[in-house]
């Protein structure tokens, strides 16, 4: 075994042991099928997808351009260093933001944000085809060949004890909000890395909870690529539950192996035949809604429960939108999710076909 991926997985059991000593795998929420996705996931992504990729991707260069290999061998490990973490961590970030927007990508990232719970096995609880086209690993065997391999062995480490550390159950950074004085290191810590409490956000099953951000908090080493790109939220919370709205609890083979092998649930997005169908109408829902209370506006047009948010939004670009009313009135809803004043219905519909 690689030294680097040595040094990942002694620091995973270290943080393995923290959790169980802490009493996670005890109580644990994980059915029988979550255990199997994440032991065959961490065992497959380790032995064979990483390393085959980077073989593939070392056999190709050859192939293809044999007069490139070592061509960056002298440069300097300090320029060579951030010139790697940077451009992987930001292929990263955009490859996994698609794979909440693209339907099919999200099919193969799905098995990681089924899980019920956080922990350090969640980190490559993966589709052994999604890791298969993450195309920063294939970044970093195309920049092993032109000689920096000991820039990609260092950024891997570099990364995975933060990436590790984000989803792992022992929560480091609650220490940091706990004491006033740390206040102005949090703030900066927590816009430049990933932490437990804003990767926890993002796993979090719904954003209704005012914590959790399915749909951002994207970043794997660096958040700042949330911050740029305006996905972030920071709330120095944890959502109370993760997973997946509506979960079907597809077996464990479907989630690894999908589309090879399909889920047997009728219901789900990874079942046979299933496809995702608008819910839209071609005209307003005129209701009575009361002050103070949250509503969550469906911009996708998915849910079944128009004109509110059911969670059917995973998988696309969109996100509910909230809104209060600060008295009891009549609301003309959009149902058709044409409308410029959302979410109030402006006449669009007529102008449909
Ligand atoms: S179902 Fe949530 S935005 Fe449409």
């Amino acid at each position: 075994m690689p030294i680097d991926s040595m040094i990942i997985a002694s620091f995973m059991l270290f943080l393995g042991v923290l959790e169980a000593i802490g009493g996670l795998y005890h109580n644990s929420k994980r059915t029988k099928d979550d255990w199997w996705i994440e032991i065959m996931s961490f065992v497959h992504t380790s032995t064979v997808s990483k390393p085959l990729i980077v073989v593939l991707s070392g056999l190709g260069m050859r192939y293809f351009f044999p007069q490139l290999q070592g061509i960056y061998a002298d440069m300097s490990l300090w320029l060579a260093l951030p010139l790697v973490i940077l451009a992987d961590d930001l292929i990263q970030y955009w490859y996994h933001r698609k794979a909440h927007e693209w339907p099919w990508l999200w099919n193969l990232h799905r098995p990681h944000h089924s899980g019920p719970e956080m922990g350090v096995l969640v980190t490559f609880r993966e589709n052994i085809f999604y890791v298969m086209i993450i195309p920063n690993i294939w970044f970093l065997g195309v920049m092993t060949y032109f000689g920096l391999a000991e820039a990609v062995a260092i950024g891997l480490i570099a990364k995975y004890i933060i990436v590790v550390s984000a989803h792992s159950n022992t929560r480091w950074d609650q220490w940091l909000y706990r004491h006033k004085s740390l206040d102005k290191l949090a703030w900066v810590i927590e816009r430049t890395i990933s932490t437990p409490a804003t990767h926890f956000a993002h796993h979090g099953k719904t954003s209704k909870d005012g914590v959790s951000n399915p749909t951002g908090n994207f970043s794997n080493m660096f958040f700042f690529w949330d911050v740029l790109f305006g996905t972030a939220l920071i709330t120095r919370k944890y959502p109370s539950e993760f997973g997946i709205e509506n979960d079907p609890k597809d077996h464990w083979s479907a989630h690894l192996y999908w589309p090879i092998i399909k889920s047997d649930k009728a219901n789900s997005e990874i079942g046979d035949g299933y496809h995702k169908q608008k819910s839209t109408l071609r005209e307003p829902r005129v209701m009575t809604v009361e002050p103070d209370k949250t509503y969550w506006w469906c911009s996708c047009g998915f849910s079944n429960d128009q004109p509110f948010c059911n969670g059917s939004h995973n998988g696309t670009k969109y996100k509910p939108l909230p809104i209060k009313f600060k008295e009891t009135r009549k609301i003309s809803w959009c149902t058709c999710k044409h409308t410029k004043n959302p979410p109030h219905c402006d006449g669009s519909h007529k102008e449909l076909q």
